[in-house]
């Protein structure tokens, strides 16, 4: 609500100079974390992408939209009721209300989520352990409450991380304090050292959120070696491991496919974050979280922390949308709950553009004349470039204005608002012509930026 300053202005009172607005209330005495950069990140890296709507995106981590089909969404839908009817054995009064009654707060697909996970990912849980969310995002929202306790409770994340992580733990006054992430993954001695560091601090590190495979925004994926050891350590420092996983399903054509730390799990130290944005349709908003930890209540009766995250979820969305469930439920349904089915054609042009992606980057900045340097993720959607100049939102905006290309600046997935050398590059929603296109621009970006900085420290 605005109102203009000195009460109500008369219909036609021109008044006279600029014209002023009284307010109501101060981004001071809101929350603080509706001003903290986590959460204007994603709304900025939007914004720049609708004002330059002609530059070519290798910013975007969303799907490539041709593979979205309107058609698709009756089909799912039709198929996900005759699954209710024919192997749910539900009357059709039981199927209407299903599908469009206020419903189950742990969500109607999560026996087909339970089956998914045995079929692709060798994980074997009890459908009762999963809660369907309105995206991942609220699978880590719920998650976080949950665990933050007490003000000494705090988060470990990989750095550089999802802002997506970030933010919602700074809603739910959650600090996170990060591991260093490396070529591995994960740093273990640093998450050893970071433990011990917080809890001498008097602190309680609750969990480490990690992203196995392809994480956004380093495309870095830890090794089977190292997944073994990360759950040994989290065994013995007693931490849970929040593990989220988007891109799995997305190796490069000559990568395979490792293990979740779910799968390797057998103490449920994991708690296991999915998404079906990037499989099935970020339009849905289907997400969900496998927490099979038991929990104990003051009576010394035993559930499950799911049923407390639901709890949760009853009071921040109550349920899922029914109808978007039903739509990936049918989508699930159509490949037998096999996902890496499902994807097959998404896996090769996501393959193919990742590759396409490094070897344009290799042909722009050959190795031992160019001081820029990349990563070769084994699959995903993410490079991360790193160039010999600071990187900032104010070079975005030259990038997309000046030169037509638009990527995210590495800054955005670390905490601190240290500058940052680098820059994320995303494949996932362009084609290898618009692949050339942009690092033809990038690579110009990239001449010109390092020719200014070299002719300013000369005249300085
Ligand atoms: C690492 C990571 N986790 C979670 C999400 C969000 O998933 P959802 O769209 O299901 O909320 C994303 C989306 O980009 C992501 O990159």
């Amino acid at each position: 609500m605005r109102r203009p300053r000195g009460g109500p202005r008369a219909a036609g009172d021109q008044g006279g100079g600029p014209v002023t607005e009284t307010v109501d209330l101060r981004v001071a005495d809101l929350h603080p974390a509706v001003d903290d950069p986590a959460l204007n990140s994603m709304n900025f890296l939007n914004e720049v992408a609708q004002h330059y709507p002609d530059a070519v995106s290798l910013a975007a981590g969303r799907p490539y939209e041709e593979f979205l089909d309107v058609a698709a969404l009756h089909r799912h839908l039709d198929r996900f009721r005759r699954h209710l009817a024919d192997d749910l054995g539900q009357s059709p009064t039981q199927v209407h209300r299903t599908l469009l009654q206020y419903g189950r707060t742990k969500g109607i697909v999560h026996h087909l989520v339970a089956r998914n996970l045995a079929v692709d990912e060798d994980v074997t849980v009890d459908p009762e352990a999963i809660v369907v969310t309105v995206g991942c995002q609220e699978a880590m929202f719920l998650v976080l409450r949950a665990l933050r306790a007490d003000p000494r409770d705090v988060l470990l994340a990989v750095a550089p991380t999802y802002v997506g992580l970030t933010g919602a733990a700074r809603l739910l006054d959650l600090p996170v304090r990060p591991v260093a992430g490396g070529p591995a993954g994960i740093d273990l001695t640093d998450l050893r050292e970071q433990v011990r560091v917080a809890r001498a601090a008097g602190l309680r590190p609750r969990a480490c959120y990690v992203m196995p495979d392809f994480a956004n925004p380093s495309g870095t994926s830890i090794g089977l070696t190292g997944r073994r050891r990360l759950l040994d350590l989290a065994a013995e420092e007693d931490l849970l491991l929040l593990e989220d996983n988007p891109y799995g399903l997305f190796p490069a054509p000559d990568a395979g496919r490792l293990p979740t730390l779910k799968a390797l799990d057998t103490a449920r130290r994991v708690v296991y974050l999915g998404s079906f944005a990037k499989t099935v349709l970020p339009g849905a908003r289907v997400g969900y979280v496998v927490a099979d930890q038991r929990v104990a209540g003051a009576d010394g009766t035993v559930g499950l922390l799911a049923d407390q995250l639901a709890k949760i979820k009853s009071m921040v969305t109550v349920n899922t949308s029914a109808i978007a469930q039903a739509v990936v439920g049918g989508a699930l349904l159509e490949h037998g709950c096999s996902l890496v089915a499902a994807t097959v054609r998404e896996r090769a042009a996501y393959g193919r553009n990742l590759r396409h992606l490094v070897d344009g980057l290799a042909r722009r900045f050959p190795a031992g004349t160019s001081p820029v340097r990349w990563n070769v993720p084994a699959g995903g959607f993410f490079v991360v470039l790193t160039v010999p100049f600071g990187v900032d939102d104010a070079l975005l905006h030259r990038s997309a204005r000046e030169y037509g290309v638009l990527w995210t600046p590495m800054a955005h997935f670390y905490d601190d608002g240290a500058p940052v050398d680098a820059l994320r590059l995303s494949v996932s929603a362009v084609t290898p012509d618009e692949i050339d296109l942009g690092l033809d621009r990038l690579a110009a970006l990239v001449a010109d930026e390092t020719a200014r900085r070299a002719a300013t420290a000369e005249v300085g």
